[in-house]
């Protein structure tokens, strides 16, 4: 097979993305339209208001990708677009559109799973790809999870959330604040000036366990801004706060990585997802990186959060394991919506 180049489209949620990407490796283009000012003032994600967006932004946001790349249609070897999960609505818009457009250009149409999307991304670092086996964390406002990553359609879900994911955590905690949304980043800015000491919250270890569970952490939060926050503020300090809440989540998820690096006897870990852009992860990780040597791949935070280039990444890899295995991915007729898609490749190891 020549080397790919495929148009690749995420609208799983609030951002409009494209991206076109030769050999499952090289970005040539990723345009992220971001709908923040028109949740903001909602304190969420309204999928209504989200999907209507989308619909606006679908063409602009997809020439842009093919103008700024450079490469004719004709050039192209697939359209991908993420069928799930995500919200209903917003998932219709850019499979709809991807399907109207592979049908039209006459290229075959990829589905690929969105968290598939955040666990490939790995591979578009300048460094190359991650070398296998990784385990992944796939950190987000709609997942929490980590998986054993053995290949090409290998991936193995190792933990998840068993109730909020991380960043869902995050974006509830700053509304409790009053930080707006998402909350993720206005934590993340705030917690640097803060003493993660001053304010202690829980961490759901849970012995034995590589799930996670973080709505303990947002009651905790909830209480603590009832008892400390009367009098205008008074007797309670924002950014300690944010501080004692990060260190609280990078302490659970770091655990978790390095209890799944040593059961699996795995020595690389890659991240991905929005919460893996946060400062606080980052730094922590680096840190068990330098203090034990096993390899930490942090993708840019543009790759952290919702992307399409990850979603061509992860087509490429589909591609390239339908080639050797003599199957046809091109699902251009029906493509399956589902906007709550699991990874179709993987099973639950954690009961192992
Ligand atoms: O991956 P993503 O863009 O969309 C989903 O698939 O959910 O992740 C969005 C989530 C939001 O909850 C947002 O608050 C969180 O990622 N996030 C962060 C940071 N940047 C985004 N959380 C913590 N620190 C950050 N710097
Ligand atoms: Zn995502």
């Amino acid at each position: 097979m020549q080397e790919t180049l495929i148009l690749a489209i995420d609208t799983s949620c609030d951002d409009t993305s494209a991206s076109v990407v030769r050999g499952g490796r090289r970005i040539l283009t990723d345009v992220v339209s971001g709908q923040g000012r028109i949740h903001a003032v909602y304190g969420g994600i309204v999928p209504e208001l989200a999907s209507r967006s989308h619909v606006e932004m679908i063409t602009p946001v997809v020439r842009e990708a093919l103008e700024g790349a450079g490469v004719p249609v004709a050039e192209l070897s697939a359209v991908a677009v993420c069928h799930g999960p995500g919200l209903i609505g917003s998932l219709i818009v850019g499979c709809a559109f991807a399907k109207s457009f592979s049908y039209a250009c006459g290229l075959p149409l990829i589905g690929v799973n969105h968290l598939e999307g955040h666990i490939w991304s790995a591979n578009l670092l300048e460094e190359g790809p991650p070398p296998l086996p990784f385990i992944s964390l796939v950190v987000s406002g709609g997942h929490t999870a980590l998986y054993r990553v053995d290949g090409p359609c290998e991936i193995f879900e190792l933990g998840k959330t068993r109730d909020d994911a991380a960043g869902e955590a995050y974006d509830k905690a700053a509304r409790l604040l009053g930080l707006g949304f998402p909350g993720g980043p206005a934590i993340d800015g705030l917690a640097g000036a803060g003493d993660p000491k001053r304010v202690k919250f829980p961490r759901a270890y849970m012995p034995d366990s590589l799930d996670f569970s973080f709505s303990g952490l947002k009651t905790a939060v909830a209480n603590y801004v009832r008892s400390n926050a009367s009098g205008h503020g008074a007797g309670m300090v924002v950014e300690d706060v944010c501080a004692g809440f990060q260190s609280a989540v990078v302490d659970v998820l770091v655990e978790k990585i390095k209890r799944a690096m040593a059961r699996e006897g795995v020595s690389t870990v890659a991240l991905g997802g929005g919460v893996a852009a946060n400062g606080g992860l980052r730094h922590a990780l680096a840190a068990l990186g330098e203090a034990t040597g096993v390899n930490v791949i942090i993708p840019p935070k543009k790759l952290c959060t919702d992307n399409a280039a990850m979603i061509g990444a992860a087509a490429h890899v589909l591609l390239m394991r339908a080639e050797t295995d003599g199957q046809n991915v091109n699902k251009n007729q029906n493509l399956d919506l589902n906007p709550k898609a699991y990874l179709p490749v993987s099973y639950n190891r954690s009961g192992l």
